[in-house]
């Protein structure tokens, strides 16, 4: 039994079924981190509690839940309730690939819900506790697609700059409370997300990151407090050129390149 007076860290991660998740919830695990993991598919998240409980000794608490729905976002918020949260991952995400009038509106929704509205939820579920410790770290993983527009996954990529947004401006108001927000803006990395949103291929043929590599980034930056992270060198020169080039020059563009990528998908699936 582990002494009172130094309880360790607890870092909470949505999304840690899989890929970028789960890769952050073994990071800080490594790093001497309690957990709580939420995602719909509890195997996952036993398969995960086992691993990490056997290599690391820490204590990781699963919470089975459906993001999109208010019962599973209240499940995940009164399982928050009375734990002391340190760090918060909002990593759990939708996508779909489609133009905006054939795309299923349940699935549009559904993204909305959990890209946006559970993001929400969490935050503001562990907020109060953070700033009355004066300390924390939320860690909001959004996309490089939430600096431009993304015809052919218009909700995608508007639910994602809907999160830079939105942390952009928490960031301002928690300035000097202790607490801190870290922007993770991936481009393409290889998990499930591709087959899960329909999507082949990379943004114009670029090297798919790995989520191991996009996870320790994040988990370093999150811990140094650091508020923007755009994991490799292509993806930072994405994000820069979209802040030069006229918003309809790059909705231009980025549809030529959905375009191949559901081509792809359609051929694959
Ligand atoms: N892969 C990329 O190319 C890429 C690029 C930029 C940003 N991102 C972002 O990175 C984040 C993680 O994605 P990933 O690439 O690691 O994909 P992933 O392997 O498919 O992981 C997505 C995670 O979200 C969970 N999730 C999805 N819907 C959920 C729901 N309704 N309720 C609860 N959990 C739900 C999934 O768990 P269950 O299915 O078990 O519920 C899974 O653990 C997402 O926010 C995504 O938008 C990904």
């Amino acid at each position: 039994m582990r002494p009172t007076q130094d309880p360790r860290p607890l870092a909470v991660v949505t999304g840690a079924s899989s890929g970028i998740g789960e890769k952050m919830a073994v990071a800080f695990a490594r790093r001497g981190f309690d957990l709580v993991v939420v995602a719909r598919r509890a195997d996952r998240l036993t398969a995960l509690q086992t691993l990490i409980t056997s290599t690391c000794g820490v204590d990781v608490e699963c919470v089975a839940a459906d993001l999109a729905s208010r019962a599973g976002l209240a499940l995940v918020q009164q399982a928050l309730a009375d734990r002391d949260v340190d760090v918060l991952v909002n990593n759990a995400g939708a996508g779909w690939i489609g133009t905006f009038a054939e795309a299923p509106m349940e699935r549009q929704l559904e993204i909305i819900d959990v890209n946006c509205r559970s993001l929400i939820g969490l935050t503001q579920a562990v907020l109060p506790g953070l700033l009355q410790r004066r300390r924390g770290r939320v860690v909001q993983i959004a996309s490089v697609a939430g600096f431009m527009p993304g015809p052919r996954s218009s909700v995608y990529y508007a639910s994602k700059a809907f999160v830079v947004s939105h942390s952009e401006a928490l960031r301002h108001e928690l300035a000097d409370s202790g607490v801190t927000v870290t922007l993770v803006c991936p481009g393409p990395v290889a998990t499930e997300f591709q087959r899960s949103s329909g999507v082949r291929g990379t943004m114009g043929g670029a090297a798919l990151m790995s989520d191991v590599a996009v996870a320790e980034a994040s988990v370093e930056a999150a811990l140094a407090g650091r508020f923007l992270v755009v994991p490799g060198f292509a993806n930072r020169l994405l994000v820069a050129l979209s802040a030069l080039l006229p918003r309809r020059l790059t909705a231009a563009l980025v549809d030529r390149l959905q375009r191949k990528r559901q081509e792809a998908g359609a051929d694959d699936v």
